[in-house]
This record gives C-alpha cells, sequence and structure tokens, in this order.
C-alpha cells in the first residue's frame, strides 16, 4: 500500500518561496503533502532544523532556493549546499537514506519545476517507504503546547 509522505520544505523568500507562489498562483497541481517554511535565505537553515524534521517523523527534507550565483546573501545557498552534503553523509549513517534530503534550486519565474520537483520527490519517498522514525512524528502545532 502506497503511503502518503510528509515533505517539509524550507524555502527562501527570494526564489524558492516565489517558485511555489508561482506554482499556486499558476494552479500547478503538486502534492499537498509538502509544508513549507519560508527562510530567508537557505544559508539560514541551520542542520538542527533538518534533523529535528526527521526525528519529528518527516520522511523527506527538500531546501529550496536560488540558483546558485543568485542567492541574495552572495553565498548563503553555497553554504547550505556544504551543510547539506555533511547531512546527507549523516541520514546514511542513521540508515535513513541521503535521498531523503534534496536540495534544489528554483527561481522565482520557475512555478512549474518548483511543482515538479515536488511530485518527483514525492514519487521517490513512496518507492523508499516511510521513514523508519514516522512512529515518533510529533506534529509541530503541538510544539506550544509542550512545558
Ligand atoms: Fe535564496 Fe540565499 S536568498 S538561497
Amino acid at each position: 500500500m502506497n503511503h502518503e509522505p510528509d515533505i517539509l520544505g524550507f524555502a527562501c523568500n527570494w526564489c524558492g518561496y516565489a517558485g511555489a507562489d508561482g506554482a499556486g498562483q499558476a494552479k500547478l497541481q503538486y502534492p499537498t503533502s509538502i509544508r513549507i517554511i519560508r527562510v530567508m535565505c537557505l544559508g539560514r537553515v541551520d542542520p538542527s532544523f533538518v534533523l529535528s524534521a526527521f526525528e519529528r517523523g518527516y520522511d523527506g527534507v527538500a531546501l529550496i532556493g536560488c540558483h546558485i550565483g543568485d542567492c541574495h546573501y552572495l553565498s548563503g545557498n553555497v553554504n547550505a549546499q556544504t551543510v547539506v552534503e555533511h547531512l546527507r553523509g549523516i541520514l546514511d549513517t542513521m540508515g535513513l537514506g541521503r535521498e531523503r534530503l534534496r536540495m534544489e534550486e528554483v527561481s522565482s519565474r520557475e512555478g512549474p519545476r518548483f511543482a515538479e520537483l515536488v511530485r518527483t520527490f514525492k514519487d521517490q519517498l513512496v518507492a523508499m517507504g516511510p521513514s523508519p522514525l514516522k512512529k515518533g512524528k510529533v506534529e509541530l502545532a503541538e510544539e506550544g503546547d509542550r512545558p
């Protein structure tokens, strides 16, 4: 039986998030299983954010931002690439699989590219099956309720 993967996307304000917005405005179909967190730049995504998402049971995490060379903060996406490569190694070591973490370049005018990458990532995660950490999933909404 297919499972509906839970995907967390970190999208930079200037490109990735604008691309998602463009996909929505163009009424392009893409899986609703992605939750998007807007950040000013992918360089703002701390490694602990990504590991926390997996700990909470997300099946996949995507960092979606400016094309290399177009980062509004010059090198934020290049720095994020380095972080993502390290994290992918950790995911392999943990037995989750590096494929569960992606970094994608989407400009503000690339709504179709955004929709396509969400579709292909979802299909890939369906093929991989649920995250082994799925049982530990905690809804983000509950976070504020905890002491
Ligand atoms: Fe988009 Fe840095 S502003 S990745």
